[in-house]
């Protein structure tokens, strides 16, 4: 999960990495308020999770706080790559007298933690990392011992970071290694890291990525998640401990095992290629979504209950090769789930079509028949079944 600046600060100071005071609006008048607060000019800031948001007009300097007010007005709503803004943070102006760059990151390649830093940092450092390499060092960090003090002057003096900030600069790229592990980061960014006209080295910008395989261990991060930005039916999903990826298609798509799921998804737009959507489009699957092994009447009446609940879904595939968990507990889940979404007051009428195959699918056909639910279309191969979905989603437009 990528955090926005203003968490990434917050996140900063918490372990003691100097930043600057500031806080988070999404009006106008919010930003008025807290530049109020701060007293004398401040940054406005566009909080989207991309890159060169100065470039892009995103950032801007206020004297006052109504051109605070005014700044914010101009930002709040702006596209950058994409992304709108729906919030700036507001942070005191800083004098700057130079530039650093600064990161910790995962190597994957070389199966280590890097550190990477250099004293020609700012806006530009994409341009220096590709023109000047030499100018941007790159420090492998063992993971088992870390950044100590010595390790710290190492990396402070491959970057040749002056002399007179040498020893503030190896304290806060110490308190930035706390908080990378502290906080399952796996990517740490910290550009511009300033040198202000005193002599103080302050965190201006921060780009922080957590590993969510974290996330047992780290409660306090379910906050951080955007949920505006994510798609309702993800949020719910995800409240429910199921994966699923939202996608723009008409047929909702169960399965069991994620290699299964995703070669229905194949064989279903494979069938809808030639069929009408009734949008201008061809019938393809509307969602991912992979119930696991031990698909209980449960599991299977959250995911059937999420991907009923999709406006652009018009016919369900669920789609089972019955393993360690058999087809015929896989049927009664149906069952339970129709039930229970039934006796919930759910309303649907979305034909749903079943392929049940391996361990015990012969019984758990014979459950699904004898239920013989209106909606619920029993076809013994995925290709047909597949075909049979497709076919009832491009009726359905
Ligand atoms: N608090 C501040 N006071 C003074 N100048 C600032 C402040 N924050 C940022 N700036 C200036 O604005 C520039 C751009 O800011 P910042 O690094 O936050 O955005 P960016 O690098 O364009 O965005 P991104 O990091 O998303 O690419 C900085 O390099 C710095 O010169
Ligand atoms: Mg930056």
């Amino acid at each position: 999960m990528d955090l926005m600046e203003y968490q990434a600060k917050d996140l900063f100071a918490k372990h003691g990495v100097p930043t600057l005071p500031g806080d988070v609006a999404e009006t106008a008048q919010e930003a008025r308020a807290i530049a109020e607060e701060i007293g004398g000019p401040v940054v406005v800031k566009a909080q989207v999770k991309t890159g060169g948001r100065g470039k892009a007009g995103g950032v801007k300097l206020a004297d006052t706080p109504d051109e605070a007010a005014e700044r914010a007005g101009a930002i709040l709503g702006m596209d950058i790559k994409g992304h709108t803004v729906r919030k700036v943070l507001v942070a005191q102006a800083s004098e700057i007298d130079a530039e650093y760059y600064f990161s910790y990151l995962l190597d994957r390649t070389n199966r280590t933690f890097l550190a990477m830093a250099s004293v020609e940092g700012g806006m530009d450092i994409e341009e220096v990392a590709a023109t000047k390499p030499e100018a941007l060092a790159r420090i492998p960090v063992d993971a088992l011992t870390g950044v100590d003090d010595a390790k710290a002057r190492e990396i402070v003096e491959a970057a040749r970071f002056p002399a007179d900030v040498a020893d503030q600069v190896v304290a806060v790229i110490g308190q930035l290694w706390t908080a990378f592990v502290a906080e399952d980061a796996t990517l740490l960014e910290v550009n511009p890291l300033v040198r202000t006209p005193e002599g103080k080295i302050v965190a201006l910008d921060g780009k922080v990525t957590l590993d969510e395989n974290a996330d047992f261990r780290q409660p306090d991060h379910a906050q951080l998640a955007d949920v505006d930005a994510a798609n309702p039916l993800e949020a719910k999903a995800k409240e429910k401990g199921l994966n699923y990826v939202k996608l723009d298609g008409e047929v909702g798509i169960i399965g069991n095992g994620a290699g299964l799921v995703m070669s229905t998804l194949d064989v279903v737009a494979y069938a809808g290629e030639a069929l009408d959507n009734g949008r201008g489009g061809s019938v393809k699957p509307a969602n991912f979504l992979d119930i696991g092994g031990g698909a209980s009447a449960d599991v299977m009446a959250d995911g059937l209950e999420i991907i009923l609940g999709d406006p652009d879904v018009r016919s369900v595939f669920v789609n089972v090769f019955g393993g360690i968990t058999a087809c015929d507990a896989v049927a009664r889940g149906i069952v339970q789930a129709l039930a229970m979404l039934q006796a919930q007051g759910e309303h649907f009428e979305k034909p749903i079509v079943v392929r049940l195959d391996g361990n015990n699918a012969e019984e758990g056909r014979r459950i699904l028949d004898e239920a013989s639910h209106d909606l619920v279309e029993l076809i013994d191969t995925m290709d047909g079944a597949a075909g049979r979905a497709a076919e009832l989603a491009a009726q359905g437009a």
